[in-house]
């Protein structure tokens, strides 16, 4: 071989190693000074579990509640929720770790003053912090990538800083059962969506951009006064004007991405002693390198289990198809004004709600408090494309007073998550036919007409608005959702035509389908109409199409409803509990026959749905007192 060409290889070999040791290196010092930073935060802390944090493992695998960048390099989470820590977290600890993004120390007993350290740390952006022992004030100045502060149920003293007025991407801010005294600064945050103060001892008045908050945020502060709280008296000053203005920050680039750093280190070190061919080959062998180690990044969700069991169990059941490359691509819709990713949904605890036709719902709690339902979609078909178009149109239909929207989605190969508000009412089938054996309060007429038109409108409305092919697909009493005031939301539209292309028979729910159904596997506007009837059928007898506790189930409702008309026993079917109801006989009737024509067997014969809620709104006549005869009507 050329010597000349050996010798150049040679230096090119030698300069490529120099160049990995060093690249090695850098990234070890980090990870070594954050290491280090925890090893001196968990040697001041009496912790009740073992943590097993050494020197000599691999922090960003084995480390419990630690999780590193992709690249492993630095460390940006570190999550301890409840093990049990005592003591106070010494300054220039946690304090060095200035990458990190999220810190979870919540539900412990630490005791002993935040360190201004800690809040100041540059990428911080969730701060967790409730439940425990803090004293002391509050430090002077934050983060101001700072997203949520938590710092509710400790003993903090003094006043709320006023540097809380330039966190401007602060969604969430709970500082409720503390001590804090003195006035509440004018907090002119955009982004600000949770707020709570209450149980302190705040006084003044409350300012003009926070007035929008409920009372709920304000309570147990004895002397705060002014709206949403009872007016100020006109002795007390409003706050001191300098509260008043508060100039938003410049806020500085990013700082986690330390590996463009090192890579143009490199870089300098390439052209100075190589060719641009060897750069060219290094950046390659670089590139390939960094997607290979961030391909193997410690899977958060391991880490997390070990971290927290307390009722997390369900979490891995949606979180397993999750891959590492594609977390964190949730969509939202804009109207939404959530503030979490996939990952606070993965380690959101989570409990099963039910195992409907398209999936497993689950009920999950994230970090700040907020409430949502997770559905987790099984046998999806749809490619990507189509998935994120009829998300587009679930999204849009959305906007409706009885329509429950979507707020979120996320879609992977292996894993389809929609993300909904989450309603603690329950839905109309549990209305309907909970707790009838221990002597419940009979649901009244009235509501029950209320429930019924407003699913009508939702419907209607599903319909013309996004077109012949889009149907609701799925309409049962237990996809029809109440508010706390008993208003319907309709939910778990538009999915089946995500599904298989000629489903199998729903085990489930049989009775909701149409028969036409039975032949065609397709969702119609038709079926829907007759999905809708047999849920009127549902209301009107009381009678439950699906087993429930405690019931006679009748699978084929209409069926039932038909024969025992047609044996003019016309009163016989409605359900026991309206019979104390007065002067309601003409319009259950009336229902009675919207609901017969919506069953009709052939579907050309059923009324369209905007039709079903004209002759719903035209059951009860304002002026009409007469009431005939049940069976003179139906004839
Ligand atoms: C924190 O609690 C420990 C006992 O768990 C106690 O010894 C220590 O004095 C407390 N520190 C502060 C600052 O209250
Ligand atoms: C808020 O930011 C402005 C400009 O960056 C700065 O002058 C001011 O001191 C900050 N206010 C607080 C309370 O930190
Ligand atoms: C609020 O309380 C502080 C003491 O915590 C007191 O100095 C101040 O005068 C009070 N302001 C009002 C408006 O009551």
């Amino acid at each position: 071989m050329d010597p000349f060409k050996l010798r150049c290889n040679l230096l090119s070999s030698l300069t490529f190693v120099f160049f990995l040791l060093h690249f090695f290196y850098q990234a070890a010092s980090d990870l070594n000074s954050d290491k280090q930073a925890l090893l001196d935060f968990s040697a001041s802390v009496r912790h009740g579990r073992r943590l097993a944090w050494s020197l000599h493992t691999p922090a960003c695998s084995s480390w419990i509640g630690v999780k590193c960048t992709k690249n492993r390099m630095r460390v940006l989470g570190v999550r301890l929720p409840g093990i049990g820590l005592a003591g106070s977290i010494p300054p220039n600890s946690l304090g060095k770790l200035d990458a990190l993004q999220v810190l979870s120390l919540r539900s412990n007993k630490l005791n002993g003053t935040l360190p201004a350290d800690v809040a100041t740390l540059p990428s911080l952006r969730f701060l967790y912090l409730q439940n425990n022992k803090l004293s002391g004030h509050l430090p002077d100045s934050f983060s101001p990538m700072l997203n949520s502060i938590a710092l509710s149920f400790n003993s903090f003293t003094g006043g709320i800083p006023t540097a809380i007025q330039n966190l401007s991407r602060l969604t969430t801010l709970n500082l409720e059962n503390n001590i804090l005294s003195g006035p509440i600064p004018d907090l002119k945050l955009p982004k600000l969506r949770q707020m709570n103060v209450r149980f302190n001892n705040l006084n003044g008045s409350i300012p003009l951009s926070l007035q929008s908050f409920s009372k709920d945020s304000f309570i147990g502060n004895q002397q705060l006064c002014g709206s949403p709280l009872p007016q100020c008296s006109v002795l007390l000053p409003s706050p001191s004007p300098s509260f008043a203005s508060s100039p938003l920050p410049i806020v500085p680039s990013d700082r986690r991405q330390n590996p463009s750093k090192k890579f143009t280190i490199g870089v300098i070190i390439a052209i100075a002693s190589g060719g641009l061919t060897l750069l060219f080959l290094l950046t390659i062998i670089l590139l390939v390198c960094i997607l290979k180690r961030g391909g193997e990044s410690s899977d958060l969700v391991n880490t997390k289990a070990a971290t927290d069991r307390r009722g997390d169990r369900h979490n891995e059941e949606y979180s397993s198809g999750v891959q590492g490359t594609e977390r964190n691509k949730m969509a939202f819709f804009d109207s939404c004004s959530y503030n979490f990713d996939l990952e606070d949904l993965l380690r959101a605890s989570a409990e099963v709600l039910g195992k409907g036709s398209y999936g497993t719902a689950y009920k999950a709690v994230l970090e700040d408090g907020t409430t949502v339902v997770v559905k987790r979609l099984k046998e999806v078909v749809a490619g990507k494309k189509d998935f994120e178009q009829q998300m587009e149109v679930i999204g849009r239909i959305g906007h409706h007073p009885n329509i429950l929207p979507l707020r979120s989605y996320y879609y992977a190969k292996d894993e389809k998550l929609l993300v909904y508000e989450y309603l603690s009412a329950g839905s109309f089938f549990t209305l309907l036919h909970g707790n009838r054996i221990s002597g419940r309060t009979p649901l009244n007429w009235d509501t029950r007409l209320k429930i019924m038109l407003g699913a009508a409108k939702a419907i209607a409305h599903i319909h013309s608005d996004a077109g012949v092919k889009f149907s609701h697909g799925n309409i049962k009493s237990s996809n029809i959702l109440l508010t706390p005031d008993l208003r319907a939301l309709v939910t778990d539209y538009g999915l089946s035509q995500l599904m298989s292309f000629r489903p199998p028979l729903p085990r489930a729910a049989p009775a909701y389908l149409a028969p036409e159904f039975i032949g065609t596997r397709k969702h119609t506007h038709e079926s829907d109409v007759y999905g809708f009837g047999v849920v009127l059928l549902e209301m009107l007898t009381g009678k439950s199409p699906v087993r429930a506790p405690g019931h006679d189930e009748i699978v084929d409702l209409p069926r039932w409803v038909q024969s025992v008309v047609r044996e003019e026993w016309t009163a016989e079917v409605f359900d026991v509990e309206l019979m104390r109801f007065p002067n309601i006989e003409e319009e259950m009737v009336g229902m009675l026959r919207i609901a017969l024509a919506c069953t009709d067997r052939d579907p050309h014969q059923r009324p369209g749905m905007e039709e079903v809620v004209r002759l719903i709104e035209d059951l009860r006549p304002s002026d009409s007192d007469s009431r005939l005869s049940p069976d003179d009507k139906l004839s």
